[in-house]
């Protein structure tokens, strides 16, 4: 079933990419948006629940600022929020992030479980990224938050590594951008190498469900009308977007 849910002012809120941590909008503004998006998708069945410790999450974005080198990243400050929510709310035991970059999207969904913002314990969160450069980099930047190893990054296909994940599969986060032929495209071929082994209930995120809809559209018909996923909805916070699917 396909659903959406937009914020009002989408087309107003933007963000630099070479400054992450610019604010925005005011603190409250952005937390009512995100508790807007996680009611409709606790409205819609997705999520079983709203509430997230936002205290553990400014840890967890303070901590990110600190410690990480990010030499761009297209996650909003709407987005990281909306992420690590989702990962609180869904706690997912084993996580697999695919095409991470510099980590910063891995670790806006792996903070809830490991580092001074975490709030449960996770099992294995695992972040793919075929360039061995931006792999090595993401590695040393979740290592300066979680020294247990629990969250890593490995340098790989991301389909590859789908293919032989052993699960269960808890979450899925897709960001891979593929090479010039498939580009966002590559989202399909990475969930079908593991739809076998997503747990009940697994969650699928998609970034830039918006602004890659094109590039995506097999994706996300596939999410939304293939009969795979119980449901889906797309999540408008910013200009990138979310999809967010359950199995
Ligand atoms: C656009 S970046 C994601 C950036 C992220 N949205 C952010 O704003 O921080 C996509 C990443 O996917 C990686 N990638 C592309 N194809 C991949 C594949 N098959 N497996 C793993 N990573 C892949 C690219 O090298 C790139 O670093």
């Amino acid at each position: 079933m396909a659903l959406e849910w937009r914020a009002e002012d989408v087309d107003s809120y933007r963000m630099d990419i070479r400054d992450p941590h610019r604010v925005l909008e005011p603190l409250e503004k952005e937390i009512r948006t995100v508790d807007a998006a996680l009611g409709a998708l606790r409205a819609a069945g997705i999520l079983a629940g709203t509430d997230y410790d936002r205290r553990r999450f400014d840890t967890h974005r303070a901590a990110v600022a600190e410690r990480f080198e990010i030499p761009w990243t297209a996650i909003t400050p709407r987005m990281q929020r909306l992420l690590y929510a989702i990962n609180a709310i869904r706690r997912p035991r084993a996580m697999l992030a695919a095409g991470v970059f510099c980590g910063n999207t891995f670790i806006s969904n792996a903070g809830a479980a490991v580092g001074p913002g975490a709030c449960y314990d996770a099992r294995d969160c695992l972040g793919v990224e075929i360039k061995p450069d931006e792999a090595a980099r993401a590695e040393r930047n979740v290592r300066a938050i979680d020294p247990t190893g629990v969250a890593r990054v490995v340098a790989a296909d991301a389909v590859d590594i789908a293919r032989g994940h052993a699960g269960p599969i808890d979450l899925l986060y897709l960001d891979a951008d593929g090479d010039a032929t498939t580009g966002k495209g590559i989202y399909l071929a990475i969930l079908q190498a593991c739809l076998d082994r997503l747990s009940p209930d697994a969650l699928v995120l998609a970034h830039n469900s918006v602004n890659c809809a094109e590039r995506l559209k097999h994706y996300l018909a596939f999410v939304r009308e293939g009969g795979a996923m119980r449901a889906s909805m797309n999540v408008v916070l910013d200009g990138e977007g979310l999809e967010v699917s359950v199995r």
